[in-house]
């Protein structure tokens, strides 16, 4: 096949194919009837996992939203200065919190929308410079606001830059955000049309991590220039039901 040719066939993801179901007939596993996905990743019980402190407005360098907006860019250059965890728990709930679980843990309210509030992604963090954490790879529990150490390597810097296609800026962050979607949690309502809804929904989360940014006197930049199979390694995903979509760096400006 041509250059064009691939082109144009990759073109076809970008479109809707509501249409396309409705024609062959496509029943979801939800309308199946088979149970539903649980919201998030299991815990393991033997887990290490650390309470993310409560915050408020207090934190807040820049509270007023129109400067947020006007002030928002990609950064891609940070001081050494650590995060504080009240920071850190507040870019995690701005981005992927969970505020209520509703219908008997059918759906949850969270500040960023999601398609049929299927929020079918996880949050991992390599954190390298956070006040209170050692250095490693954690992951978000956004039911409860909690994180969950995965493990620690001392070459975890490079890896994320080799990950992202040599771009140390990512490697050498604060924190990097990496969110990877567990696919089954939107394809059980949606079936072949939950795919192009889901990668919308992974461009909510950013922006909400670039205006949280904002407010805390930090920087971040969207990352999707990544090498598929390292980055899932880092994160331990089996690159098939759960892959990673999406990255972004922070740290103080
Ligand atoms: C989906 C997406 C992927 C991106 N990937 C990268 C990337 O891999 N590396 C990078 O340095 N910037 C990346 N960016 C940042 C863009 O280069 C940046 O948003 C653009 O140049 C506009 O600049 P601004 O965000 O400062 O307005 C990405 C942005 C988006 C939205």
């Amino acid at each position: 096949m041509s250059i064009k040719e691939i082109i144009k066939t990759n073109r076809k993801f970008m479109k809707s194919n509501f249409e396309e179901a409705e024609r062959l007939g496509i029943e979801s596993d939800q309308d199946k009837k088979l149970p539903q996905p649980p919201l998030q990743k299991p815990v393991a019980d033997n887990s290490v996992v650390i309470q993310l402190p409560d915050f408020n407005s207090s934190i807040f360098a820049e509270a007023d939203i129109y400067q947020c907006l006007k002030n928002r860019r990609s950064v891609r250059k940070y001081t050494d200065e650590p995060l504080t965890m009240k920071e850190l728990s507040f870019l995690l709930w701005a981005t992927q919190g969970v505020d209520k679980v509703v219908n008997d843990g059918y759906a949850t309210k969270r500040p960023v929308p999601s398609a049929g509030a299927r929020h079918p992604f996880e949050t991992y963090l390599a954190i390298n410079k956070v006040e209170g954490l050692e250095k490693g790879i954690y992951r978000y529990l956004p039911v409860t606001h909690e994180l969950l150490y995965m493990y620690s390597d001392a070459d975890m810097q490079q890896k994320i830059t080799d990950a992202t296609l040599g771009q140390s800026f990512v490697g050498s962050s604060a924190v990097v955000f990496i969110w990877s979607c567990v696919a089954y949690r939107g394809e059980w309502r949606y079936s072949i049309t939950s795919h192009k809804p889901m990668l919308l929904d992974a461009g909510h989360i950013c922006q909400n991590l670039y205006l949280a940014c904002e407010t805390v006197n930090c920087g971040t930049c969207a990352i999707a220039a990544y090498d598929q199979a390292l980055t899932d390694n880092i994160i331990r995903a089996d690159g098939e039901d759960e892959f990673t979509v999406y990255l972004s760096p922070v740290g103080k400006v």
